[in-house]
């Protein structure tokens, strides 16, 4: 099928790349001329597991192209729309540029089109969408709208598209209903080749769930919510756990065991960030009460998740007591990993509450540095993560990377002044970090002191949590 894909962001360029893998014709439109001159060259902009090979060879095979919107309109009956919806000073989304998308089909299109919104919007968003294409059609198009939301996630979005939990179509018609179909048919039937997985075997029953627009629109934005809500949720049982001396590894296990709750999600940390929780989560509480609903519910979640700083940066303070002029070497900028995305990031917070507090700051990620440099000029960024520990009296975990588990700990050590962690991410057992001679500090379990043969005077005398032990040795 031709299919027209509007916006090459993260959601944009990822799914028409993978559209085209399973054999559309895909035509991917832009508006930043920078960005549309290196997808040309089929290079991607951003950092995305398994996305460079795979556009480079649709490119190749001519399968993808790339060009401006008006190309877009003309080129294919089915247009998704995936456009950027960037959260307004008061936290609604702003639709701006998905109206003016609406607006140019309206105008340059003369046949039937299928508009299908991908871009994460608020409820009824489709209605208007219709209306602008009714308002503003010159040449009596016919058309229908739909919403198809996308539940990729950063990092594993290639994988996401080709092996989703669900596709969810939001329709008022059954032609919509069947192009949608037909455009997801190799996934549904799994006859493509899988580009993550060799000999894959996954995709065994997707299930493919047919609702009006108002509802797939709800179940994007309820969904998103409902995760951030878990993640809130387990992060204010981690703080019981530090205060009561529980341990919360085994409580999100024990809970996750109730099919009811499910492990997933169940991560305690330095709180969630990135371009969808965050914003989506303010967005749909402003829509529920402009529609009259309180959903004050959600609106503790965003407190409870701004809060995680405030609480992690109080663990720094009490183990360094004064951070002015300290040294903090910090492992991981981007708001998870295998992304280099930046976007409402905890660390960004957190390294400007550090800098305001006077410490001294040389940080790493393996892929987000350039994104990071570029809003946060003001630190250090190293070449490695142990670079980033040379001189330090503190190393502060916050993406949990999976190069920071097998790192050589003797040499980390060496390396730093004083040999503390303040985990945000929970990456470690406590009892095996800790026998590798660091003081260690993680989020809702107990904080663990070097042996007495390990320990180093700046850490054995600085303040001390609760439920403080000492580590049997053991290997990381
Ligand atoms: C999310 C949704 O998962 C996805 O379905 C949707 O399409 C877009 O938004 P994404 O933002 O890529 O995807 O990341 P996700 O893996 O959901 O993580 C979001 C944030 O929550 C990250 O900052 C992550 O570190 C944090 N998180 C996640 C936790 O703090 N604890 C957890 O248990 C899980």
């Amino acid at each position: 099928m031709k299919i027209s894909v509007i916006g090459a962001g993260y959601v944009g360029l990822t799914t028409a790349a993978c559209l085209a893998e399973i054999g559309h014709q895909v035509f991917c439109a832009d508006s930043d001329e920078q960005k549309l001159a290196k997808l040309r060259k089929a290079e991607v902009p951003f950092y995305e597991p398994g996305l460079s090979p795979m556009l480079q060879k649709s490119c190749a095979a001519g399968r993808l192209e790339f060009g401006t919107t008006e190309e877009a309109i003309d080129r294919s009956e089915c247009i998704f729309i995936c456009v950027g919806t960037p959260p307004l000073e008061n936290g609604e989304a702003d639709l701006s540029a998905i109206e003016a998308v609406a607006r140019m089909i309206a105008k340059r299109a003369s046949d039937y089109r299928l508009v299908i919104e991908k871009s994460t919007v608020p409820v009824q968003t489709g209605s208007q969408v219709r209306r602008i294409l009714m308002l503003h059609s010159t040449n009596s198009l016919d058309y229908d709208v739909a919403s198809n939301p996308e539940f990729l996630r950063e990092g594993t979005a290639v994988n996401d598209f080709f092996h989703p939990d669900r596709i969810v179509v939001g329709v008022e018609s059954t032609r919509a209903a069947d192009l949608l179909r037909e455009i997801y048919k190799p996934v549904l039937d799994k006859t493509f080749t899988c580009p993550v997985h060799p000999n894959c075997t996954k995709n065994t029953d997707v299930r493919f769930l047919v609702t009006d627009t108002n509802s797939a629109e709800l179940i994007k934005h309820a969904s998103n919510s409902f995760l951030a809500m878990k993640i809130s949720y387990i992060n204010m049982v981690a703080n019981l756990c530090e205060v009561v001396g529980a341990d919360i590894s085994k409580v999100s296990e024990g809970m996750g065991l109730d099919p009811r709750i499910g492990r997933a999600f169940l991560n305690p940390g330095i709180g969630f960030g990135g371009f969808c929780f965050p914003k989506d989560l303010q967005a749909f509480v402003r829509m529920a009460e402009k529609s009259g609903c309180d959903f004050s519910l959600l609106r503790e979640v965003e407190k409870i998740n701004k809060l995680r700083i405030e609480r992690f940066i109080e663990k720094v303070r009490k183990e360094l007591w004064v951070i002015r002029g300290k040294r903090i070497g910090v492992w991981g900028l981007a708001f998870k990993p295998n992304t280099d995305d930046v976007r409402f990031a905890p660390s960004l917070v957190l390294l400007q509450a550090l800098l305001q507090e006077g410490a001294i700051i040389s940080a790493y990620d393996p892929e987000a540095t350039e994104k990071a440099q570029a809003v946060m000029p003001n630190i250090k960024y190293c070449a490695d993560a142990y670079e980033a520990v040379k001189g330090a009296d503190a190393l502060l975990i916050v993406t949990e990377w999976e190069q920071f588990r097998q790192m050589d700990w003797n040499k980390v050590s060496s390396l730093m002044e004083s040999p503390l962690i303040v985990d945000g991410r929970n990456m470690f057992d406590p009892q095996e970090i800790g026998a590798k001679g660091f003081r260690y500090i993680s989020v809702g379990r107990e904080s663990v002191a070097p042996p007495p043969s390990a320990a180093n005077a700046a850490a054995s005398s600085s303040p001390s949590m609760r439920h403080e032990k000492q580590p049997q040795d053991s290997t990381v």
